[in-house]
């Protein structure tokens, strides 16, 4: 990721700032709090103390922390278990972010939250850009959607960063999935006909501090001009199949990984409860222009997790 520096952070010295991270223990929380150690005095919130299907526990938590910045990385991310369990995934995807976004506009914090190419429905040729219409296929996507549609409407200091395809060195992931079922099967049917980009925990950590860095230093102007939705992903784009297969060209000689056949196939010959957007690239150009910040192309971003693998093996 390249990034401008910020030149100060007006009003704050970085030691005064009180971070609240919530979803510590998700993929992408982890390299948050792991990449704002240091910005200021972090309270990295996992599921224990910030269930974010229990209201009242949410609204008490951010009225003692006080933060100057919310960084929401808890999600309900089960995409296939959210077709039977829609509630749940609205109350903690759509309803959980609007009371953070209420309390948030309270107490004068920049509230970054995150969401998911799966809000479209994959059927236009191109990259999405954030003004096209969203229609998710699944509910996931519906839940996800609902949550930006309500943190924009309640308003304030607020950035929504959609992403695609996460992935990282821990958790639950297609990278480490591809990996384990190498070692248990003999051959691996994996899908073709969905593109997107696979973008790391690292990068997106990496951007998310680069930018609120700008925004506390006014870099960026007034909130009114950089407040809203972004598409944030790694540069490029590839099918499951072709990352799988990236992925076995590197994890053989760094992993010591004997890469079984891969065989391409259609996602209508994989079905799952949840359907998924056969296009899902989105186009990074606003990120770009407004904040001059730009996440890795997915086949360096791949090589650093995958080295991050190979060092702790
Ligand atoms: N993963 C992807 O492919 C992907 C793609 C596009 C967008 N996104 C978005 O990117 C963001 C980060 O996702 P991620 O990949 O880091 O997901 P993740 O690894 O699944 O982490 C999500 C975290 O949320 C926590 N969580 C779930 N229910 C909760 C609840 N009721 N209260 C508090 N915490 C709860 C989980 O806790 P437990 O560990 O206790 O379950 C988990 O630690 C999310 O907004 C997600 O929607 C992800």
């Amino acid at each position: 990721m390249s990034e401008r520096r910020p030149k100060n952070l007006a009003g704050n010295s970085p030691g005064s700032l009180r971070i609240l991270i919530l979803g510590a223990a998700g993929q992408l929380g982890r390299e948050l709090a792991h990449n704002f150690a240091g910005f200021g005095t972090v309270t990295a919130a996992a599921r224990a103390t910030a269930d974010l299907a229990a209201p009242d526990q949410l609204r008490a938590l951010v009225r003692s922390v006080q933060p100057n910045v919310l960084l929401n990385a808890a999600a309900y991310t089960a995409v296939d278990r959210a077709e039977s369990e829609p509630e749940l995934a609205h109350a903690i995807n759509a309803e959980a972010p609007r009371i953070l976004a209420e309390e948030c506009l309270r107490c004068g914090a920049l509230f970054v939250h995150y969401s998911t190419d799966y809000v479209f429905d994959g059927r236009k040729p191109g990259p999405w850009v954030e003004t096209d219409a969203p229609n998710p296929l699944n509910v996931y996507g519906a839940s996800k959607l609902a949550g930006e549609q309500a943190v924009e409407k309640i308003g304030g200091r607020v950035l929504i960063f959609r992403t695609s395809w996460v992935y990282g060195p821990h958790g639950r992931n297609f990278l480490l999935t591809m990996l384990r079922l190498a070692r248990e099967r003999t051959s691996l049917s994996i899908v073709d006909n969905q593109t997107g980009a696979p973008t790391t925990s690292m990068e997106i950590a990496r951007a998310t501090r680069a930018i609120v860095s700008g925004v506390l230093a006014s870099q960026f102007g007034a909130p009114q001009e950089w407040r809203g939705l972004y598409h944030m992903t790694c540069a490029g784009a590839v099918s499951w199949f072709g990352f799988a297969q990236a992925i076995f060209a590197r994890a053989s000689a760094l992993l010591s990984i004997k890469p079984p056949p891969l065989i391409p196939i259609a996602s209508e010959n994989y079905p799952t409860p949840a359907a998924r957007p056969h296009n899902s690239v989105l186009s990074n150009n606003k990120l770009h222009a407004r904040f001059a910040v730009h996440l890795a192309p997915w086949q360096s971003a791949l090589e650093e997790v995958l080295q991050a693998l190979a060092a702790t093996s």
